[in-house]
C-alpha cells in the first residue's frame, strides 16, 4: 500500500488536480482518436524543444539537455504511429489543442530573456507532468495489456523530461524563484483543466 502510494506520488509530480480515473475507460472506447491525439502531442513536444534550441543556441546546457529529448520525443511519435498501424489505423489530422493554447496564455511576457526562457521551460515541464499523470492512468486502467505496458514505459520517460525541464529552469533563475513560479503554474493549470470538459478522444 505504501509502495503504491509512493509510486503514485512519484508520477503525479505535485499536480494540484488529479484526472478522474474513469477518463481511461472513456478513452479506451476511442483508442484511434486517443492514439492520434497522443501522436501529435509527441510531435509538439519534439517541436517545442527544437524551437527552444533555435531561440537559445547560446545556452550550452539547454542545447545539451534538449537535443536528446528531441530524439526521445520523436521516437515516441514513431512508437505511437506503430500502435496505430498495428490496429489498422493511420495518423489522423491534428486537432485544435485547447489545453496548450490555454497554457500559452499563462506564459508571462515582457520580462528579461532569461525570464521568458524560464516561462517556456516551466510550460514544457507542466505538459510533461500532466502527460506523465495521464499515461499513468492509462497504464493502470486500459484493458489492452500491451498498451498498458507502452504507457507505463512512456510515463517513466516523461517524468524524466519533467525533471530535466525544472532543473534547466534553475540554471537561469534562482531555484526558489523558479519553484515559486512553478506553484503558480500548477494552480493555473488546475484552473485550465477545470474549465475543459474531459473527453475520451483527447489526451488533455
Ligand atoms: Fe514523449
Ligand atoms: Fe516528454
Amino acid at each position: 500500500m505504501i509502495k503504491a502510494m509512493e509510486a503514485k506520488e512519484k508520477y503525479t509530480l505535485g499536480l494540484e488536480m488529479a484526472t478522474d480515473p474513469r477518463w481511461a475507460d472513456i478513452a479506451s472506447h476511442h483508442i484511434r482518436d486517443i492514439l492520434t491525439d497522443h501522436a501529435w502531442c509527441e510531435q509538439k513536444a519534439a517541436s517545442s524543444c527544437i524551437s527552444l534550441i533555435i531561440q537559445y543556441p547560446d545556452r550550452v546546457r539547454l542545447v545539451e539537455t534538449l537535443t536528446p529529448i528531441v530524439a526521445e520525443e520523436w521516437a515516441h511519435f514513431s512508437r505511437v504511429l506503430e500502435e496505430l498501424n498495428k490496429r489498422g489505423f493511420t495518423l489522423g489530422a491534428a486537432r485544435k489543442d485547447e489545453y496548450i493554447e490555454a497554457l500559452m496564455r499563462v506564459v508571462k511576457k515582457g520580462g528579461s530573456r532569461e525570464q521568458y526562457l524560464v516561462e517556456k521551460l516551466l510550460m514544457n515541464a507542466m505538459v510533461e507532468a500532466r502527460s506523465c499523470e495521464r499515461f499513468r492512468i492509462l497504464s493502470k486502467n486500459l484493458s489492452d495489456k500491451a498498451l498498458c505496458d507502452f504507457y507505463h514505459e512512456l510515463m517513466i520517460s516523461e517524468a524524466g523530461h519533467y525533471k530535466s525541464f525544472l532543473l534547466l529552469a534553475k540554471e537561469y533563475l534562482p531555484a526558489d524563484r523558479v519553484m515559486e513560479r512553478w506553484r503558480e503554474w500548477v494552480a493555473a493549470e488546475a484552473d485550465i483543466l477545470r474549465a475543459i470538459v474531459p473527453r475520451g478522444d483527447r489526451m488533455h
